[in-house]
């Protein structure tokens, strides 16, 4: 392991959001954001209702400059002081992909410093030891629209995948809700804003409750919110706030469900002494109903819950760099045959979820 301090640029292009970040970590494996940039591109997509990856690929080609050169004069660095260049390869849009790592390889080759091709899930994992200096191991419950990943993180580079989605991402739950009830783009702040002018009176199943493996499974929780809207036709505004709540109370349950059965896997596989941590990241995080859930069942298994600020909990360059310093400070390199990668499971040894739709 590396003693010295290390300077990585991070650049994420996997959705659609470009981002460039600068971050350094001290000998001791603190880390610092000295810049963080974000340019999201929500109002090129919010005309289609989702993103649309042609157009994020494009968007990326234009921004992405712009946002390195505004990330090192944020962090008053010269590009001739960092000491390696980061760029999340997969998993995501392919395109974007394509830009950010063609980017990163350009810059590292013509630098003469390391490049290192980062796993975003790997990035959005590591995260806790960045905000809060966690230490490993601990459970990642891992929400965002594009993600729904339950994870043990044993060390940098070892996760043993634990449960994932077999359709829906939660996020993209929310957003399909949403859409289905006519609320705009994305659709999560809309569905937690409008649950709180109702009631949960509406009966939804809570798909895979009870299940031993801690997957999760949406679609048939959406195609009964679509019936039970179909039914109340047309819908007051009573009615839509009704069903976002009954809605948001089906998934506060699931998840609840879920990383409680997560929880006592992490614990028959690492066993009694282990750090009891769970760490939620994901846009969906920021959902007050899910977070109070999540943070009773903490509570009452005696695991310490840790939230990323919102800024580092959705999509960012910041822990692109910081899974950069952490592989660069073991070593861990890539080279310039390093692909841009569509799919790329952070455990490859997890069993498939049967019937999965899934995503990474
Ligand atoms: O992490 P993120 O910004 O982007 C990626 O998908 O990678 O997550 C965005 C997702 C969207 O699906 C959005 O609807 C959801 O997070 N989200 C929420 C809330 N805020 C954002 N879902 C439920 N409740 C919220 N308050
Ligand atoms: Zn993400």
């Amino acid at each position: 392991m590396t003693e010295r301090p290390l300077t990585v640029l991070g650049i994420e292009t996997s959705c659609d959001e470009t981002a460039a970040a600068v971050v350094r970590r001290d000998a001791r494996g603190r880390g610092a954001i000295l810049s963080n940039v974000v340019c999201a591109q929500l109002d090129l997509h919010v005309a289609y209702g989702g993103v649309v990856p042609e157009i994020a690929a494009r968007a990326h080609v234009d921004l992405l400059d712009p946002a390195i050169k505004q990330a090192l004069a944020e962090a008053s660095l010269d590009v001739a002081e960092l000491d390696g260049v980061a760029a999340a390869a997969g998993p995501g849009l392919i395109g974007g992909l394509i830009v950010g790592v063609t980017t990163g390889k350009a810059m590292a080759l013509g630098l003469d410093k390391p490049f290192l091709a980062i796993n975003h899930l790997e990035a959005h994992a590591l995260s806790a030891g960045l905000t809060d200096a966690l230490r490993f191991p601990y459970l990642l419950l891992l929400v965002s629209g594009g993600h729904t990943q339950v994870l043990i993180v044993k060390n940098v580079g070892v996760y043993e995948r634990l449960g994932t989605t077999l359709d829906d991402a939660l996020g993209e739950a929310f957003d399909k809700a949403a859409k289905l009830l006519g609320l705009g783009y994305p659709g999560g702040p809309e569905v937690e804003r409008r649950a709180a002018r109702g009631q949960a009176s509406i009966k939804l199943p809570r798909p895979m409750m009870g299940r031993p493996e801690p997957h999760f499974s949406l679609a048939g929780l959406k195609t009964a919110l679509r019936q039970e809207a179909t039914a109340r036709a047309p819908l007051s505004e009573q009615d839509i706030a009704d069903l976002c709540a009954s809605f948001q109370e089906a998934v506060a349950d699931v998840v609840r469900d879920r990383t409680a059965r997560a929880m006592d896997l992490y614990e028959e596989r690492l066993g009694p002494g282990a750090q009891k941590a769970l760490v939620v990241a994901g846009g969906v995080a920021a959902n007050q109903r899910l977070r109070a859930a999540l943070e009773e069942t903490a509570n009452v298994r005696g695991f310490q819950m840790v939230v990323p600020p919102p800024a580092l909990c959705t999509d960012n360059a910041a822990m692109i760099a910081w899974a950069g310093a952490e592989r660069l400070a073991r070593g861990l390199v890539d080279d310039m045959a390093a692909p841009a990668r569509a799919r790329w499971p952070l455990d490859p040894d997890a069993p498939p979820a049967l019937g999965a739709g899934v995503k990474a």
